[in-house]
């Protein structure tokens, strides 16, 4: 069935990060505000914000206070209606991140929890007894220690999946679903578009707790309180109870999401969401217990879990499509180059192989310009819990030497995708008047937004024509999807099919030429699109990082 969200590009705005409006090096509503020409200039359909609301920021916004509210930092309630507006007149729609596995400690709701045992809302959180003096399981947060948390003023332990100061809701409760659906409808009635769920696979815990393997770093309990008993029941009631009663647009992070849970979250049959975030696809250069490493991603599983994922859920399921996030390093350093010979070819080799495939495409801010890792060179340039915590913890532990250790986060760490968008030359970036809250890219003043948009050859003219010939091809949107050379170890190539219409798409993640010959049936075919110019290009052959998209028949162009 045709939808408008499985037409649409998303853009994810950071909002710390993206434009800061007031001089206090923190980016904010008002800074979106004055760069909304600049995104609908790259054609995006759909802005997915990440939290606005109050927080005390331990874990930048996703650990919320208030969720009817503002963060000061971030504006107003009329910024935010204002910005609204301002979209939705420049016909983008707005989605905004709900993040209801967890609250902030400081929400009022667990400032009551905590009380005591019989306040009336302690069964909001999940409180255990300790076992034997310890801890009730073996759950590590995935930032880092024990899962739990000991509140001396009522001798329980607490369950929190990230920071201890993001304590685990009690899905259980029937209350505290109705206090998050209310929420939802408030939003929505507002008339934002759609809200992205932050951890959604991670509401529902199973029974009684049991402990999970012991892996490094916390990611045990991802995997045992991943898709739990009653995620689905919980997720079908909200659709019932909110989302059905709105024209949105909705997906679910899940984390350890299988094809098979992923065809129930996003059934094609509408109960749940409309789609979810896999992330097998960014697991693909780590060790299976542990993110923390410099391996390199090895070409062929990056085929097999696309093509698991693409081919899986074709019509019975829709995927979002994504390289990056607020939660990833950038993706030229890390599945292309970022020498300057080829960052531009392989950021743009890199947008060709995701955005001609099935699904929603998502862009996070400055992947349109190709921005990339950065050269932190200290523990102190980092600002990410995360990454900060598991430095100290793998360094103090010797699993890992400081000097391996700061490889790793340099990496790896999400910081490399929360430094400033780089707007123009001027001092930080164009970001900010002041010194923003962490560190500008050094290499701003090469990779900037204003340089792009002037240079017709950018990774930012690219972005723009590859979302276009999306919202002009229905063979884009909804093809049917077929990997060509598996095994290869160089050239990613597939051929998209809709009716009597074809599609091949190739694309070259080497540094060097590679030898290469276009399939007889799309040889007398027209190229809609590709990061070297007609003469450029030899047959027979790929240069490097060459991406190259053929339409089997010009007449249906
Ligand atoms: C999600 C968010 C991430 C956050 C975590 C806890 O994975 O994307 O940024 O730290 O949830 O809310
Ligand atoms: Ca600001």
């Amino acid at each position: 069935m045709k939808n408008w969200w499985k037409e649409s590009v998303v853009y994810q705005i950071y909002p710390r990060s993206f434009c800061d409006s007031n001089g206090d090096g923190i980016g904010d509503i008002g800074g979106i505000i004055k760069r909304l020409d600049y995104l609908k200039e790259l054609g995006i359909d759909v802005i997915w914000l990440s939290p606005v609301y109050d927080s005390p920021n331990d874990d930048n916004g996703y650990d919320i206070r208030d969720y009817r509210k503002i963060m000061n930092e971030f504006g107003t309630m009329e910024e935010f209606d204002r910005l609204l507006a301002e979209l939705h007149q420049r016909k983008i729609r707005l989605v905004m991140d709900l993040v209801v596995n967890h609250t902030s400690d400081e929400h009022s709701w667990f400032v009551e929890s905590r009380k005591s045992k019989d306040n009336p809302y302690r069964d909001y959180y999940i409180w255990r007894d300790g076992k034997d003096g310890k801890e009730p399981n073996n759950w590590g947060s995935c930032f880092s220690g024990s899962a739990w948390n000991y509140d001396e003023e009522t001798g329980q332990y607490y369950l929190h999946l990230f920071s201890k100061k993001q304590p685990d809701l009690n899905w259980d409760n029937k209350k505290v679903r109705t206090e998050v659906y209310d929420m939802m409808k408030w939003w929505l009635d507002k008339g934002i578009d759609g809200f992205r769920m932050d951890v959604i696979s991670l509401i529902s815990k199973e029974e009684g707790l049991p402990d999970g393997p012991a892996m490094i770093n916390g990611y045990a309990s991802f995997n045992v309180a991943a898709n739990g008993p009653r995620v689905h029941e919980y997720l079908q009631e909200m659709n019932r109870e909110v989302l059905s009663g709105y024209d949105i647009m909705t997906v679910g992070e899940c984390s350890g999401v299988t094809l098979e849970e992923a065809a129930k979250y996003a059934s094609s049959e509408g109960k749940e969401l409309n789609m979810v975030f896999q992330f097998e696809h960014m697991d693909v250069d780590g060790d299976p217990d542990n993110k923390w490493t410099d391996k390199k991603m090895h070409l062929p599983d990056l085929k097999a879990v696309m093509t698991k994922w693409q081919k899986g859920l074709e019509g019975i399921a829709w995927n979002s499509l994504f390289w990056n996030n607020h939660d990833q390093p950038r993706v030229v350093s890390r599945f292309g180059s970022d020498c300057e010979e080829y960052r531009e070819r392989s950021a743009k080799m890199l947008a060709t192989c995701l955005h001609m495939m099935q699904g929603t495409p998502y862009v996070y801010q400055g992947e349109e310009l190709g921005m990339t890792n950065v050269p932190f060179e200290t523990i102190r340039d980092f600002r990410d819990l995360d990454s900060i915590n598991a430095y100290h913890e793998l360094t103090e532990k010797g699993i890992f030497t400081r000097e391996e250790m700061m490889k790793y986060i340099r990496y790896k760490s999400r910081d490399n995708a929360r430094t400033p968008m780089q707007w123009d030359t001027s001092a930080y970036a164009g970001f900010s008047e002041s010194a923003p809250w962490i560190m500008v890219n050094p290499n701003y003043k090469r990779i900037n937004a204003k340089e792009q948009m002037e240079r017709e050859t950018s990774v930012f003219h690219y972005y723009k024509k590859l979302i276009a010939l999306r919202h002009k091809h229905d063979i884009i949107v909804y093809g049917s999807y077929e990997l060509l050379l598996p095994d290869h170890p160089h050239i990613y190539a597939y051929i998209r099919t809709l009716g009597e219409q074809k599609l091949l798409v190739v694309c070259s993640f080497s540094s060097q030429t590679v030898t290469y010959s276009i399939p007889k049936e799309f040889e007398s075919g027209t190229v809609m699109i590709s990061n070297y110019e007609t003469g450029e290009r030899k047959c027979g052959e790929l240069k490097p990082y060459e991406a190259l998209v053929i339409l089997q028949s010009s007449d249906l162009l």
